[in-house]
């Protein structure tokens, strides 16, 4: 069976020469089990009509916002609630300048704002305005904002130039479509992820911080979301694109990490706190920018909430995993963090000189109560996959112990 079956997709055609293979599209996934809503811009009707996408798709194609009948029947609120993915395919330069300046004037880009779903684009435009400053402007914007990339593929153009700005085939969107809905260990989970450093604030201009890069954190979302699970990364400061399929949000000192990891906390399955939050923060923070004064100054600190270890003593916590970076004497550190905490696992490394925090490579000692394993030195994206897999492990496991337990 495809992973597709019964799958919702909500498919965008825009102006672009390409849409002709919109039509392919529509026909492969439909054949795959999938059901499909096309939404066509004005440029898109341009290029291909109506009645080709509604046979194929086997329901009224949907193009205008101001439709009162239609409308009523399914809201564009609705529609975009609907969407397991929104595919935009041909995406043109327009409608990428339109998403990316977040613009709500047509059913498509409204629809691109109001939904939860991940949102998938395959560019297809001249060479020339693919390259463009603009355009690549807008391309990382909108990688900023979480929406993926597909194509464009190089080749023959209609304009009759090569190169870089053809429409991926739909048989190559198809097999992608097929990889971003198979079903992995996490599948049907929820998962909250906190990453990166915290800011606790001194003075209007100033703060505490540190010197995590959010990496691993982001790769560990980034590994959650292609195990199937549902993700969301609660992130201090980073300069980080938000990885594909995941919910961010975006805080600053420890304490707004905290609130929004308890707002979200009982709805979540599996909770992994990679952040490196700051266990201090300045006891008051002044209201004006501090003036130089005398040669000495001193700053009074506070502790901050730990807030794994107020996860993992809810009363019915999440699947809980820490890290711990250490300097010295690593498996006992972290194995007295592991209980004193009481998390399932944590995932510790040595961190000094050339280890740990900016790096793009590291090494991991995962433990949990009676148990363990290393996992060798890699890149912090692979590494993030194998702690992943194991979580899966530990987490059915210990459910099974639950529901033995009842
Ligand atoms: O005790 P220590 O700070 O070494 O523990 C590290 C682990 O605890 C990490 O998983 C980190 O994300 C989490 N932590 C937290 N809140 C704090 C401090 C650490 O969630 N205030």
């Amino acid at each position: 069976m495809s992973n597709l079956d019964g799958k919702r997709l909500l498919l965008g055609v825009s102006g672009s020469v390409a849409a002709y293979k919109s039509a392919i599209l529509v026909r492969l996934l439909r054949q795959a089990g999938a059901e499909v809503q096309v939404v066509l811009t004005e440029g898109g009707s341009r290029f291909i009509g109506e009645a080709t996408l509604q046979a194929l798709s086997g329901r009224p194609v949907r193009s205008d916002l101001w439709d009162a009948a239609v409308e009523a029947a399914m809201g564009h609120i609705e529609l975009a609630r609907w969407a397991d993915l929104v595919l935009i395919a041909p995406a043109s330069a327009n409608l990428l300048s339109a998403l990316a300046q977040g613009r709500a004037d047509d059913l498509l880009t409204t629809l691109c704002l109001a939904t939860r779903a991940p949102v998938v684009v395959a560019p297809a435009m001249n060479r020339a305005m693919w390259e463009h400053p603009a355009t690549r402007r807008n391309r990382a914007l909108l990688e900023a904002d979480g929406v993926t990339f597909w194509g464009p593929s190089t080749g023959p153009q209609a304009c009759g130039e090569e190169g870089v700005g053809r429409m991926e085939a739909p048989e190559q969107i198809l097999e992608r479509l097929e990889r971003h809905f198979a079903p992995g260990p996490l599948a049907g989970l929820r998962l909250l992820v906190t990453a990166g450093p915290t800011r606790e604030a001194v003075d209007p201009v100033r703060f505490i911080g540190n010197r995590s890069s959010g990496r691993m954190g982001y790769a560990v979302a980034r590994a959650a979301r292609e195990l199937g699970a549902k993700v969301t990364l609660v992130s201090g400061p980073v300069s980080l694109p938000t990885p594909e399929g995941v919910e961010r949000v975006m805080v600053e000192s420890a304490r707004q990490m905290e609130g929004e990891v308890l707002a979200r906390i009982e709805q979540c399955d599996i909770f992994v706190a990679t952040a490196a939050v700051a266990d201090y923060r300045p006891r008051e923070i002044a209201p004006q920018k501090i003036k130089k004064g005398e040669e000495r100054m001193e700053l009074a600190l506070v502790r901050n909430p730990d807030i794994l270890a107020e996860v993992a003593s809810l009363p019915d916590p999440p699947f809980t995993v820490g890290f711990a970076a250490e300097s010295e004497a690593l498996e006992d550190h972290a194995r007295q963090k592991l209980r004193n905490k009481r998390l399932d696992m944590i995932a510790a490394n040595l961190v000094g000189p050339g280890r740990g925090f900016e790096e793009e490579e590291n090494s991991l000692k995962i433990l949990w109560n009676g148990g363990g394993v290393d996992l060798p030195r890699v890149r912090k994206e692979l590494l993030a996959r194998r702690l992943l897999e194991i979580v899966a492990e530990r987490y059915h496991e210990k459910q099974k112990h639950k529901a033995q337990g009842a």
